[in-house]
């Protein structure tokens, strides 16, 4: 079957996580991924949080799927060659380098139009233009100045970051998202432009609820906040909300059978206004049906706490997945706390591919997210990540068209191959 990006070529100049997210994604949906890496060294996380002895670690391989590898010293002026061939053949060149690395590099925006008027060239930077513009980013630093962080965590406790990687998987997406709309505007106007997105501008994008909540303070207290119910008063920033739900219908995550052993035998329970009435009776609490103090969601506003702390009584009686087998039946809408133990063991993740059993040569088989978004015309095979430099010859052969002399050459010149250690 064919895919969505079949010839699609991406010069994938990424390192890291933001960058690597988002041409993965390009790679699950068909498009040739070529990789370029520095000789010798490579993508830093082939070799960072390294678990198997000579083998490239999890972060590496979990995030460069379905691409090929060339190793290119593009400082080299041969190397500079190949890659402006590179260039010429390519549709897509995203990058998520330093600020100012590919105009040190020689390959400003106006070289590489000129080279190729076609090419996209997506970047991923840590601030938007202004007074940061300049500084380097890594995913925990977005969070912080995105508003995640000054919104996670409990009002009395410190700034939290949260697992969910926002920072850098969460701006690969955009970006992902910004090159197959600029692929689709050069089908009518037959040239490339340049797609920019700033991890900032991402995790702020993903925070939007939060600066509703900032808009809304100045019209009063934001009463579905547990801050609200528990009479203390606002400031005049956001505060952090504990497990408060971020929309209007207030949940929190609440103890079930087992907590005081497993750290993750918790539910999320949402107090869905349409189905009051059945969580009133699944608790044993019918009178509440009725109850002025319990019928409509203003009411309850300020009795929240000790709403969630009788439905608590009713979840501590019940295991996680008892509470949720349930509570659908009801259609309340809740969710168990997994852990990536269970998610990793979880069958029907591993039947729709969204959990993946991948085997590589050095390391055997390893666990990985496969491709979450499914689409009906444009399976995804997982293959594994590249070695370092694994398809140099193959790239610059069959892509670049090079002969075996002129590979020699290149080889020769100390462009593909890092040199070689005085014994
Ligand atoms: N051949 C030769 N040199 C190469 C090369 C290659 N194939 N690939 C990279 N380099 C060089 C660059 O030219 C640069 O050299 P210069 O500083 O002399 O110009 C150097 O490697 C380092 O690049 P840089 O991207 O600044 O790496 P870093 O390790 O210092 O910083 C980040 C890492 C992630 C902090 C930084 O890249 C960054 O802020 N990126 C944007 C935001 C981002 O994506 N952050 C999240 C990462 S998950």
């Amino acid at each position: 079957m064919t895919k969505a990006l079949d010839g699609i070529r991406i010069l994938d100049f990424t390192h890291v996580q933001s960058g690597p997210t988002c041409t993965q994604l390009l790679g699950w949906f068909g498009a040739d991924v070529i990789k370029v890496e520095r000789p010798g060294v490579g993508d830093i996380t082939r070799g960072q949080l390294m678990d198997v002895p000579n083998a490239d670690a999890l972060y590496f391989t979990m995030l460069n799927h379905n691409k090929r590898s060339i190793t290119l010293d593009t400082k080299n002026k041969t190397g500079k060659d190949v890659l402006e061939r590179l260039i010429k053949n390519c549709d897509v060149l995203v990058e998520n380098f330093g600020p100012g690395v590919l105009d040190r590099m020689g390959f400003t925006w106006e070289k590489i139009h000129a080279l190729n008027p076609r090419m996209i060239v997506a970047s991923i930077k840590g601030f938007g233009p202004g007074p940061y513009e300049d500084c380097k980013v890594y995913e925990n630093v977005a969070q912080c100045t995105g508003g995640a962080a000054s919104t996670t965590g409990f009002r009395d406790g410190l700034p939290l970051v949260t697992g969910a990687q926002i920072g850098d998987s969460g701006t690969g997406l955009h970006l992902a998202l910004g090159i197959v709309t600029a692929l689709f505007q050069r089908t009518v106007t037959g040239k490339g432009q340049k797609v920019t997105c700033a991890m900032q501008d991402g995790v702020l994008n993903l925070c939007r609820v939060k600066l509703r909540d900032q808009q809304r303070l100045a019209h009063g207290p934001l009463r579905e906040y547990s801050q609200f119910g528990d009479g203390i008063a606002f400031g005049d920033a956001v505060p952090r909300a504990g497990n408060d739900s971020g929309g209007g219908q207030p949940g929190r995550i609440l103890k079930c059978k087992g907590w005081e052993k497993d750290p993750d035998a918790y539910i999320y329970f949402i107090t869905q206004a349409p189905v009051w009435e059945k969580i009133c009776d699944v608790i044993g609490e019918p009178t509440w049906k009725t109850d002025p103090n319990y019928a409509k969601p203003p009411a309850r506003l300020p009795r929240l706490n000790e709403i969630f702390a009788r439905i608590e009584q009713w979840t501590m009686s019940k295991t996680k997945f008892e509470a949720m087998d349930i509570l659908n039946e009801f259609d309340i809408p809740c969710g168990p706390i997994l852990s990536m133990k269970e998610l990793a063991e979880d069958k029907s993740l591993r039947e729709t591919g969204t959990v993946v059993e991948v085997d590589h040569p050095k390391r055997g088989k390893y666990l990985s997210v496969g491709n979450p978004i499914k689409m009906s015309d444009s399976p995804t095979d997982v293959t594994r990540s590249p070695l370092l430099g694994e398809h140099t010859d193959e790239i610059l052969m069959q892509v670049l068209g090079y002969s075996t002399a002129e590979v020699a050459t290149i080889k020769a010149s100390g462009a593909t191959e890092a040199p070689k250690k005085p014994a």
